[in-house]
């Protein structure tokens, strides 16, 4: 069944994500395709909170789909999460003749994506757009591939010096309170240990890695530290294994922000694509507070209010893979 669906509107919101541009760009292009007409809001829902928005055209994402960042501007909206602020969104949304929304963002967003849609009636699709992959409902989230290839990247380097000095690092990735980033570079950048909110490591345990990788003639040894673990910051627990191993040369490296930007990987241009035109086909279909994902290779669509709550898993299997190569 089509539903009608004449005018949609789209916005980025909550940290921003390499290929957020490339997800706007296929929602754009699917809604021309399909002869609806579409309008990008400007620093999410503050800009529908202001009525800051303008009608896309097919040339107006045009060359966005390699550029990081969002051309649309996001932000993590405190007036959205009060009722009135709702309702003033709502009321510009009306204003516009606005029919449905895509909102592209992580967990906060389609938090308040939930209460919107219900509150108001308002058919709304999210897009995974957040580097920290912790949604569930899609293998993947748009902008972890290439927060993995960033940090993947500068691992690579920081072994180049870790090697010459026969140095110790930490290196603390992003990811909030999820260790997907954590496990996937720890795999790709071949690190010793990785500490990670999920698991209940202790400094104990890590100590006792670091012996045996040193009893092995284990030259440079790389610790990844999720930013979100439990045992503290990556600086506080190089000062707990610098008090019971002293013959280690440590050195910190925090990667920050610089995960967040870059060209968007192919991975991360091709997923974006297929989720823009999925959403734009899924409100046509009468889909309406779902996310839409990417399970096994094919569309899904899942409840968003689900995708919030569930807990996404990290995969033991590669967890495995990682502590048996680590050795
Ligand atoms: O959710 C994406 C993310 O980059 C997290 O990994 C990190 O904890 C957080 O955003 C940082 O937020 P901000 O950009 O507000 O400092």
């Amino acid at each position: 069944m089509t539903t009608e669906i004449k005018k949609i509107g789209v916005l980025t919101s909550g940290g921003d994500a390499p290929g957020m541009n490339a997800a706007v760009r296929a929602v754009v292009r699917a809604c021309i395709y399909y002869d609806i007409e579409v309008f990008g809001i400007y620093k999410g829902y503050d800009g529908l909170i202001k009525g800051n928005m303008e009608q896309l055209y097919v040339r107006s994402v045009s060359n966005i789909l390699s550029r990081g960042g969002t051309f649309l501007l996001s932000a993590r909206s405190k007036e959205f999460r009060t009722k009135e602020g709702r309702k003033q969104a709502y009321e510009h949304f009306k204003a516009n003749g606005l029919d449905a929304l895509v909102v592209i963002g992580g967990d906060g967003s389609f938090t308040g994506a939930d209460i919107f849609s219900q509150e108001f009636n308002v058919p709304v699709i999210g897009i995974p757009g957040t580097i920290d992959n912790d949604l569930s409902g899609t293998d993947f989230t748009i902008g972890f591939d290439t927060a993995c290839n960033t940090a993947r990247e500068a691992i690579d380097k920081i072994r180049d010096t870790a090697s010459s000095h026969e140095r110790l690092f930490f290196v603390e990735v992003m990811g909030r309170d999820a260790g997907f980033i954590a496990l996937n570079s720890a795999i790709g950048g071949g690190a010793v240990a990785m500490i990670v909110p999920e698991h209940n490591w202790s400094i104990e345990a890590l100590i006792n890695r670091l012996r045996k990788g040193a009893a092995n003639q284990k030259a440079s040894n790389v610790v990844i530290v999720a930013e979100g673990c439990h045992l503290g910051s990556s600086y506080e627990i190089a000062t707990k294994v610098k008090e019971q191993l002293d013959y280690f040369d440590i050195r910190v490296t925090v990667l920050g922000h610089l995960q967040r930007g870059g060209t968007p990987t192919t991975l991360d241009r091709v997923l974006a694509s297929r989720m823009g035109v999925a959403a734009v086909e899924g409100l046509r279909n009468g889909q309406s507070n779902v996310m839409v994902g990417i399970i096994n290779n094919r569309i899904a669509y899942t409840p968003i209010g689900e995708a919030i709550k569930t807990i996404k898993r990290l995969d033991d299997e590669e967890f495995r893979i990682a502590k048996i190569l680590s050795i």
